[in-house]
């Protein structure tokens, strides 16, 4: 085959490797943070620090993704010295594969630990001047990132005196800047998400405030703009026009785990779906900005949020399932309902399960129902985005098939296989008219090797170097809040609470009667594979 520009064309050449190739990856490699800085975890005893956020930067040293210089100082209510505090997550990491005894020493030597009191503000001043004397030493200019690990209640109290300290201060003439992390929920209501903010704001502005969303640093989930963006033949059939529905989904098989204190207050709808489904909706339905920059790709975002059509609280359960695991089978295995959960108070209503149907009222989107459906304790883990096209307008094959054709289907698969699934009718070989219907596959990571980069690895990269593409704006969160705030008080204040909640078997697809809100749900699943045990 030759190009009409001649062989040489790079472009041509390109297109003719294969609809798969993975030219140019390696131009793709993790940009690694100019900046020195030190690391700050508040809450640096407890499990996130030791579950996600070290093993994240003991891969990054590994890879050589992490500034020169760093520090990283945990600061927590437990008396540690440096030493302790060391061979603790020392304990933590040894067991992971990624563990490596010559690097861990060299890692272990940047460690450092505070104590403090987060009642009391001359413990913060003290972590101040421990901060300086680190950046006198080791030459980390006053860059400082703060990472709140802490039970949300404690965000305002630790932040305030973090700024009463100085350390919301940006010394710009000196080449330091401030940056804190945040992690959900972002309040509880939009009531309390404003006056969290605030409460924030006081010593640290917007472009200082870093709230993550674990979801939008999935490879898969970042590949949803490029893959929209980046493609002449979807854009123009991205609206009404052609698809029929779009599902999103993200179920698991987990319980409520160890975390019924907080899952109690949060539930379902709090917990996935005011931030991660929220944002998966976004991301399918937003425009194109004009230039791929924090700014403009979350104002787009968040435009979507305000198109959203309010559910008419008087009706929701034409919108709206919810529900809550009761006992069931896992995998083979037994195992309890969430009123049996520790932690889980006697007659709990927290629901466990929403499928949502929603608008968007706007000129892309009007008439297309979004569902979105969350649940623990399901069949399967399976996170996934499926794009129903609309039936062909005119089957010329009816009479001899005597059938409708099946539609198409983009499935965007998030986990377990990050893929991008595409149905289509064909002719099946043979004498014989018949139609069969055929995927075409592509698998995002073909090669296991490959060098990538997980969620929490990411949201600290971007933090280093100052990138808020991947993280909330306080604009966005008030958005998903003013939609989700009257559903909570009318699920939570109405007088038929109880019968609102549907028991649904752990190890099955949710409550009896989702079949009704979105009768062609279930089989995104079922062709992804997945097997359901309704
Ligand atoms: C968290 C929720 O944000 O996301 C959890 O608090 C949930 O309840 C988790 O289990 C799901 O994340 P992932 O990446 O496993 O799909």
């Amino acid at each position: 085959m030759t190009s009409p520009h001649g062989p040489e064309d790079p472009d041509f050449t390109t297109q003719i490797a294969g609809p798969a190739s993975t030219d140019g990856l390696a131009q793709c490699d993790t940009v690694v943070p100019e900046d020195p800085c030190t690391i700050v975890i508040v809450g640096a005893t407890g499990d996130l620090t030791a579950r996600k956020l070290m093993p994240s930067l003991l891969n990054l040293y590994n890879s050589g993704s992490l500034p020169r210089p760093f520090s990283i100082v945990g600061c927590g209510r437990t008396p540690l010295d440096h030493e302790a505090f060391r061979h603790r997550m020392h304990e933590a990491l040894k067991k992971s594969a990624a563990f490596d005894a010559a690097a861990w020493e060299k890692f272990a030597g940047r460690l450092f630990y505070k104590e403090i009191d987060y009642q009391d503000p001359a413990s913060f001043k003290a972590l101040a001047d421990l901060l300086d004397d680190l950046d006198r030493r080791s030459g980390t200019r006053k860059n400082r990132i703060v990472y709140l690990a802490l039970p949300p209640s404690l965000y305002q109290p630790v932040s305030r005196s973090l700024g009463q300290a100085g350390l919301g201060d940006e010394h710009r003439g000196e080449n330091g800047w401030s940056r804190l992390v945040v992690e959900k929920p972002f309040g509880h209501d939009l009531a309390s998400a404003v006056r969290l903010d605030r409460n924030l704001q006081e010593f640290f502005e917007e472009h200082q405030i870093f709230r993550i969303n674990h979801y939008l640093a999935k490879e898969t989930v970042q590949n949803v703009l490029m893959f929209r963006f980046s493609n002449a033949i979807f854009e123009p059939i991205w609206n009404r026009r052609f698809i029929d529905y779009v599902n999103i989904t993200a179920t698991e098989t987990l319980g409520v785990e160890h975390r019924a204190g907080y899952y109690e207050q949060s539930g379902v709808l709090r917990d996935m779906f005011q931030n991660h489904m929220m944002m998966l909706l976004a991301l399918i339905a937003m425009e194109p900005p004009s230039r791929f920059n924090a700014d403009q790709v979350r104002d787009e975002r968040v435009k979507v949020f305000r198109a959203l059509r309010p559910l008419d609280v008087a009706n929701l359960r034409e919108n709206l399932i919810l529900g809550q695991y009761g006992a069931g089978t896992i995998d083979g295995r037994s195992v309890p309902g969430y009123l049996d959960e520790a932690g889980v108070a006697p007659g709990s209503l927290t629901p466990t399960y929403a499928k949502m149907r929603v608008f968007l009222d706007n000129w892309r989107w009007q008439g297309v129902p979004f569902y979105l459906t969350s649940g623990k304790r399901m069949a399967r883990k399976v996170t996934q985005i499926a794009i129903q096209f609309k039936e062909v307008p005119h089957s010329m094959f009816r009479r001899i098939l005597g059938e409708t054709i099946t539609a198409n289907r983009l499935i965007i698969g998030i986990y377990p296989d990050e893929k991008i699934t595409l149905t289509f009718q064909t002719k099946q070989p043979g004498a014989a008219v018949c139609l069969q219907r055929v995927t075409m596959d592509f698998l995002y990571r073909r090669d296991e090797t490959e060098p990538v980069i997980d969620a929490y690895e990411k949201v600290l990269v971007d933090t280093m170097l100052g990138d808020q593409m991947l993280f909330w704006h306080q604009y966005g969160v008030e958005r998903t809040w003013e939609f989700l705030t009257p559903v909570l008080d009318s699920f939570e204040n109405c007088r038929d609470h109880h019968d609102s909640l549907h028991i649904y078997p752990a190890g099955g697809w949710g409550p009896h009667g989702v079949e009704n809100l979105c009768p062609r749900a279930l089989p995104d699943l079922m062709q992804s594979g997945v097997k359901g045990s309704e």
